[in-house]
């Protein structure tokens, strides 16, 4: 009898779980971000020159990894915990991140960085 309560406590405790996990946002979301307006950035930016990216014309660059369900990755480069905030340190100063990597400093600034990382993380 204890266990079949203790049972029925598990499967109440499970579905109120998925549940919530339904009515949250996104696991990655970019407070005040523009994703239309970070589109077009990373056209200005020339981003596709070396990335290949969903959604922005002729972006097919093959110098850096393709940022494809670069939304869902756990990693940014490999080295940082994939959140907004680093996702955003990485667009301004991929630099001091890994440096020497492939990836130019391009004068980036905060709300640009973050309307691009709104766009990003679009892409899943
Ligand atoms: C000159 C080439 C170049 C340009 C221009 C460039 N990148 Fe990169 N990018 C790279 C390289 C190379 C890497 C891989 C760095 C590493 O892993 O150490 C990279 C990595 C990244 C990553 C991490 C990808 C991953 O799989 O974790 C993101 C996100 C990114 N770039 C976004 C951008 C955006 C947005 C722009 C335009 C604002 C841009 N890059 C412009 C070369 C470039």
């Amino acid at each position: 009898m204890k266990r079949a309560a203790f049972g029925l406590l598990l499967a109440l405790a499970g579905v109120s779980a998925l549940a919530q996990a339904r009515h949250q946002p996104p696991a990655y979301e970019v407070p005040g971000g523009d994703a239309r307006r970070g589109r077009e950035l990373m056209g200005d930016f020339g981003c596709g020159n070396c990335h290949a990216i969903p959604g922005i014309r002729g972006a097919r660059g093959n110098v850096g990894p393709p940022l494809t369900r670069i939304g869902d990755r756990v990693f940014v480069a490999g080295v940082l915990r994939n959140t907004p905030e680093n996702l955003m340190r990485w667009l301004q100063h991929p630099q001091q991140v890994v440096p020497g990597n492939g990836m130019p400093e391009m004068g980036i600034t905060e709300p640009q960085a973050r309307d691009i990382a709104s766009y990003l993380y679009t892409l899943r």
